[in-house]
């Protein structure tokens, strides 16, 4: 078992990954990356940081593996139920009773869960022809796994079945799945209006303007730095009195530009843009 790690170690690598691959983990969270490589080493029975830099550098398709070993994709539909009922019975009326189309990206979506969530609110309340969703990750083998639709019955009946009906559906998840052996499948229908891309928060920045950001349980990983940073993408990615949807344990109280938006729901983590 490995017990530690330095941290010039740590950094070493991170620069190495930075230089030669071009993903910039510097300014992730320095505890939660360090906990990310001990268990890489452990799996690939490494005993220093240097081992990682000398497969990189011998296998440089390992950096894929690696990237998805780093990034914590953990997700669930209707994670935080509350916020789902809010988005349902506030947000989105109030969008609608204002303009016909709405913009929504789903920054780090991980293997597409939070996507679903959306698509399912929005069907059932006969809004999914009026939106343009944009789900992206910096992790191309995740977003591929969202495309599909497909995960674990376990999973699905434990905590996503479970979750929606807090949400408050009007009928039952597995009306939007098929079950195939110890999987589900969603249903590629509810995707009709969603495009997936590879999209790198800390080096791409922004590409278009968006009602509403969710970038939810990603700043968690990021140090301040990073954060303000991200805040500032989301900023200019915003269309005036746009929503920007967090993390529960995330806040944009600390960030730098946290004038340029005020709160509309504390509890559920939603904050609106007012400035430029
Ligand atoms: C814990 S998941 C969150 C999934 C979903 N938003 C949720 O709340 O359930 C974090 C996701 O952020 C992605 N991520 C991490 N760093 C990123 C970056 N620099 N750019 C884009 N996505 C990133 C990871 O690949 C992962 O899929």
């Amino acid at each position: 078992m490995v017990e530690d790690i330095e941290l010039a170690e740590i950094k070493k690598l991170a620069t190495f990954i930075k230089d030669e691959f071009s993903y910039d983990f510097t300014n992730y969270a320095l505890s939660s990356f360090k906990r990310r490589i001990i268990r890489i080493m452990e799996l690939y029975k490494f005993t220093n940081a240097d081992q990682i830099i000398q497969k990189l550098t011998k296998e440089p398709e390992f950096s894929k593996t690696l990237l998805s070993e780093i990034t914590v994709n953990v997700t669930e539909m209707f994670r935080d139920p509350s916020l789902w009922r809010v988005l349902r019975d506030q947000i989105f009326p109030n969008l609608f009773q204002m303009q016909n189309e709405v913009k929504i990206w789903h920054a780090g979506c991980s293997s597409g869960e939070e996507v679903f969530s959306m698509c399912v609110l929005l069907e059932e309340n006969g809004w999914l022809d009026k939106v343009k969703i944009f789900a992206t990750d910096i992790d191309h083998v995740i977003i591929k796994k969202a495309k599909e639709g497909k995960y674990l019955l376990k999973n699905t009946q434990e905590v996503n079945d479970k979750n929606y009906v807090r949400f408050e559906g009007k009928g039952k998840l597995s009306d939007y799945y098929k079950i195939d052996g110890q999987n589900v499948i969603m249903e590629q229908n509810l995707l009709r209006n969603v495009t997936f891309r590879e999209h790198d928060l800390v080096k791409t920045g922004w590409f278009s303007k968006f009602d509403i950001i969710l970038c939810r349980n990603v700043m968690i990983y990021f140090n301040q730095t990073l954060q303000n940073e991200v805040f500032k993408v989301f900023h200019t990615s915003l269309f005036n009195y746009g929503y920007l949807i967090i993390g529960s344990k995330e806040t944009l109280v600390w960030c730098d530009i946290a004038n340029k938006f005020i709160t509309v729901n504390n509890e559920e983590k939603i904050y609106k843009r007012v400035r430029e």
